[in-house]
């Protein structure tokens, strides 16, 4: 079965002003549909392929381009519009997930400082996330490169740290694209992705 873009939930100019409409319409339809466009080559090829030594050979496309599109898959419905636009962005209500962030990390406003301080850290390309660690069940930032997929937690909110997904529009300053994020990140989508995690 090949992979397919998934469609956004929101058009590409909603976000703004936080990410611009050209920054989401780029993303999503350049960038994203490459990481398709490669899995599926790299299945295809994987099927086709004879050997063990064929198949090591084909590892490192399979990562990168299968976890291209896990990563993406999974930011574009961890944002939303903010509440100028008439979406619910930034709105974090009371329940489970508040509760869990006022207790790991004191505030939202402290989780958000740290989650930028730790992504804004991370050297060349990756991705920023807090996560619900599976053994534990509490919430941590974990950080990974590339476009390594999250293995180790449960992904509750991603962030793309490539410079793709803010440069047109924040250029080198990286910290502003961080602050800006948090105004249409998508807290239901993270509560549902919680409760999930610690069911
Ligand atoms: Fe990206």
């Amino acid at each position: 079965m090949a992979h397919s873009l998934p469609p956004l939930d929101y058009p590409y100019n909603a976000l703004e002003p936080y990410i611009s409409g050209e920054i989401m319409t780029l993303h999503h339809t350049k960038h994203h549909q490459t990481y398709v466009n490669g899995l599926n080559a790299a299945e295809s090829a994987y099927a086709s392929a004879a050997s063990p030594k064929q198949h090591i050979a084909l590892q490192a496309a399979l990562k990168f381009n299968g976890g291209g599109h896990i990563n993406h898959s999974l930011f574009w419905k961890n944002l939303t519009p903010s509440p100028e636009k008439g979406g619910n962005g930034g709105v974090l209500k009371d329940g489970a997930l508040k509760k869990a962030i006022d207790s790991t990390f004191g505030s939202v406003d402290n989780l958000k400082k740290e989650f930028n301080a730790t992504t804004a850290a991370i050297q060349g390309s990756g991705w920023g996330w807090l996560g619900v660690n599976p053994s534990s069940k509490r919430l941590e930032i974990v950080t990974t490169a590339n476009q390594d997929p999250l293995l180790t937690h449960v992904p509750i909110i991603g962030v793309d740290i490539w410079e793709h997904a803010f440069y047109l529009q924040y250029k080198n300053v990286k910290a502003d694209y961080l602050t800006a994020i948090w105004s249409v990140i998508n807290f239901d989508e993270a509560e549902k992705r919680f409760a999930e995690a610690t069911a």
